[in-house]
């Protein structure tokens, strides 16, 4: 049964969106420890009493980031997410929607990548994890200023919807 497309995002949809993007912003301010870790580990050996704790927490965040990206998924099929105004030109459109699937892909992507390596040992998991990260931090800054431009130039209520939940 089909149902009607939501003019707006869930209560739900909108705190996981940024509680997504709390954890990211997090990963790549504090990946140093999980980088020296991971040295010693490939190196064969023990990870240095230093970075234990935040290698931890690196790997923890990455994890929530991956199960709160698997729950925002089964919300989108089953609750739906809203089409792009009317006034919005369909090829950039087209663009937003490209940017959401990266997005997706990019955030259920890199923790198993990172998991890969960090609990598979897949020595070569680890550069594209890195490679991945770079990815996203370029596509994540392509979809905030994609939002910021319909906010302030296009005038949408794109930003407004992310924050303001409907029923
Ligand atoms: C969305 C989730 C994640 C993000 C955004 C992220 C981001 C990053 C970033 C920015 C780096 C530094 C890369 C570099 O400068 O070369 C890194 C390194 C690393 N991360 Fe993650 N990470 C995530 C999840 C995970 C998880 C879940 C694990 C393991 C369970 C993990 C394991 C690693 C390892 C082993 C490295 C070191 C790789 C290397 O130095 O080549 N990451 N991560
Ligand atoms: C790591 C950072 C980010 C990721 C991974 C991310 C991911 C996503 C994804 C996948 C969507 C599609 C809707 C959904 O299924 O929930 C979305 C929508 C949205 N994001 Fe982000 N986002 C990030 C950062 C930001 C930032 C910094 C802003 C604001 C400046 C922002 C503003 C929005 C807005 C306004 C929408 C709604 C777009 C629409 O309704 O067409 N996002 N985001």
């Amino acid at each position: 049964m089909s149902r009607a497309q939501p003019s707006g995002y869930s209560l739900a949809q909108i705190v996981l969106h940024w509680a997504v993007v709390v954890l990211i912003i997090f990963q790549f301010l504090a990946h140093d420890a999980m980088e020296k870790a991971w040295d010693a580990v490939r190196d064969g050996q023990a990870v240095p009493a230093d970075a234990a704790l935040g290698a931890n927490l690196h790997a923890a965040a990455g994890f929530a980031v991956l199960a709160l990206a698997l729950i925002r998924l089964f919300l989108r099929f089953t609750r739906g997410a809203p089409a792009a105004p009317t006034t919005v030109p369909a090829p950039i459109a087209m663009i937003s929607n490209v940017t959401h699937v990266l997005l997706y892909v990019l955030i259920l992507g890199l923790p198993i990548g990172g998991a890969a390596a960090w609990l598979g040992g897949v020595g070569v998991a680890a550069p594209v994890h890195g490679l991945g990260a770079e990815v996203l931090f370029w596509v994540a800054i392509l979809h905030a200023l994609g939002a910021l431009y319909e906010h302030f130039i296009a005038k949408t209520d794109v930003l407004r919807r992310m924050l303001k939940p409907q029923a």
